[in-house]
């Protein structure tokens, strides 16, 4: 017997550790495989059992359920987990081997198509790469939605003796958690996708900038890369291919900032994590100096099954200049939370009433904040905005990272504002003056909003206005966003304190 238990650390945050006990327990001749999560949080800890080849699923178990789960009786049984209407629905490309392969089997990997892509890509100049890159219209997942191709051949096309490959995988956004599912589930693919990336721009050495706030990851990642170099995929002969890449996991300490790269390329040097002004770009000037391609996590997992499935197919998927999928993270108030991949061009109308289910207090939902700590609050009527960086552009909202939070109708949004002006004031490097004074007097500005002082609110707008133009970054430059977000589409929570206080 062969049974599935995922070892993301959503699912051992639920109880999957107590229930492999159970089944070790109750079922010592089984094989049990640990996997990634497919990613249906709400059914964590899900344990599937393959009958005739087919992952019939159980969940959210608990050990008390492992007797029911082994002889088939239990009330949790929810069938053939490929065929549940959340994984139906979904275009699976980065994700397609998270929760279905041993994340550190690299047997497992290569038979579910890893390293196809790879062996494509050794075949090829480091300008056919780029050029495949850019074909497929992938832009970076870690925020800004730079087009990945344009980035690569900067880094190609820049003189050095010396280039990096520096991921990434900060995922300081709240609701995010793509990244480390990825990590987790499937650690073969971002290291497949960053040996690419090396190969194309011509760097031999490659960083993964990782939160220690993910200790799961952190020990996946670092087994992996030993995997992986042990078996000559790493080193200095790539699969034999006589090229050159290698990498280390290197753990960050916590600063939101330290997300932005250039932040997170002092980290990096052992600096503190403070922006640099651009120019230069990382891509000319970025670790120690050197051309740097730093990239998201998602976003160079993806260059595997491009290169496997060819650029135009996956370019194939998507809305006007969002090609591909996005991996949407669906938290907070929600009745189903979890991530969820597909190609762009959803509704957040449909992410968050189809898919998510509405909240899970089961009152209206009020707002949604997509793309993290900086994305706008995005009210009821702007539920049928695309997912498409410029749809939500034009939206006055941001994709980010594509984490979406949800909020019900009991959310005070005049706390919300002052939660992300808050959040700005916390950790703003310091580096501008606009983001380090303007977001603690945008505190207090809206402390003064709250005491019914109406002065205050195009006082606040006018300080929006200033973070936006002035900042150095997108942390003081974006935090306007969610709070005028909040003050546009609900002023009724901003006149409602200041009638109370009349
Ligand atoms: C305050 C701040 C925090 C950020 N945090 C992250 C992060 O955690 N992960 C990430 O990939 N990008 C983050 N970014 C975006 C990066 O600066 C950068 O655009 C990204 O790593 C580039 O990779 P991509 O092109 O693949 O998205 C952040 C930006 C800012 C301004
Ligand atoms: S906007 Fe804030 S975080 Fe960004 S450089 Fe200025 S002080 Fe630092």
């Amino acid at each position: 017997m062969k049974i599935y238990v995922p070892m993301d650390s959503a699912a051992k945050a639920l109880g999957a550790e107590e229930v492999v006990c159970a089944l070790r327990a109750a079922a010592p001749e089984a094989q049990i495989v640990r996997t990634g999560s497919r990613g249906m949080i709400w059914l964590e800890p899900l344990v599937e059992v393959e009958v005739a080849g087919v992952r019939h699923g159980f969940g959210p178990a608990e050990p008390s359920d492992v007797a029911g789960i082994l002889d088939g009786s239990s009330a949790k049984a929810l069938g053939p987990v490929e065929n549940l209407d959340w994984m139906k629905r979904q275009t699976r490309l980065t994700f397609a081997r998270v929760g279905v392969i041993d994340p550190l089997s690299l047997a497992d990997y290569r038979a579910h198509g890893g390293l196809a892509g790879l062996r494509r890509a050794l075949a090829m100049t480091g300008q056919e790469i780029v050029d495949e890159v850019k074909t497929s219209g992938l832009r970076g997942r870690g925020g800004a939605g730079f087009p990945t191709g344009i980035k690569w051949q900067t880094v190609h096309d820049a003189d050095a003796p010396q280039k990096y490959i520096v991921c990434n995988a900060d995922e300081g956004d709240s609701a995010t958690f793509a990244d480390r599912m990825l990590m987790e589930g499937d650690p073969f693919t971002l290291i497949e996708g960053m040996t690419i990336a090396g190969i194309g721009v011509g760097a031999t050495k490659g960083y993964v900038y990782l939160r220690s706030e993910y200790p799961d990851a952190i020990a996946v990642m670092t087994r992996a890369v030993e995997v992986a170099r042990a078996e000559g995929l790493l080193g200095p002969d790539v699969l034999g291919s006589g090229r050159a890449f290698d990498m280390e996991i290197r753990k960050g300490a916590g600063a939101y900032v330290c997300g932005e790269e250039t932040s997170l390329l002092n980290s990096l040097e052992g600096k503190r994590g403070v922006v640099r002004a651009k120019p230069p770009l990382p891509a000319l000037e970025g670790f120690l100096g050197r051309p740097t391609v730093v990239n998201n996590v998602i976003s160079l997992a993806t260059v595997p099954v491009i290169f496997e499935k060819g650029a135009q197919a996956y370019a194939d998927f998507g809305l006007g200049r969002s090609r591909g999928t996005v991996t949407l993270q669906i938290a907070g108030n929600v009745a189903r939370g979890g991530l969820f991949e597909t190609a762009f061009g959803i509704s957040l109308g449909e992410v968050v009433n189809e898919l998510g289910g509405g909240t899970l207090s089961g009152r209206p939902v009020k707002a949604v904040q997509v793309g993290g700590p900086l994305g706008a609050y995005m009210p009821l009527s702007k539920f049928d905005t695309l997912l498409g960086y410029e749809e939500f552009d034009a939206a006055g909202g941001l994709i980010g990272h594509a984490g979406l939070t949800v909020f019900d109708d009991t959310t005070d949004m005049l706390g919300m504002a002052r939660f992300a002006m808050e959040f700005c004031a916390v950790e703003s490097c310091g580096k501008c003056t606009p983001c380090r004074i303007g977001a603690v007097r945008g505190v207090e500005t809206i402390d003064r909003i709250a005491q019914g002082d109406a002065d205050a609110l195009p006082l606040l707008a006018d300080l929006c206005e200033t973070m936006k133009d002035g900042s150095l970054c997108a942390l003081g430059g974006f935090t306007p966003f969610p709070v005028m977000s909040a003050v546009t589409h609900f002023p009724d929570d901003f006149a409602r304190l200041k009638e109370a206080a009349e």
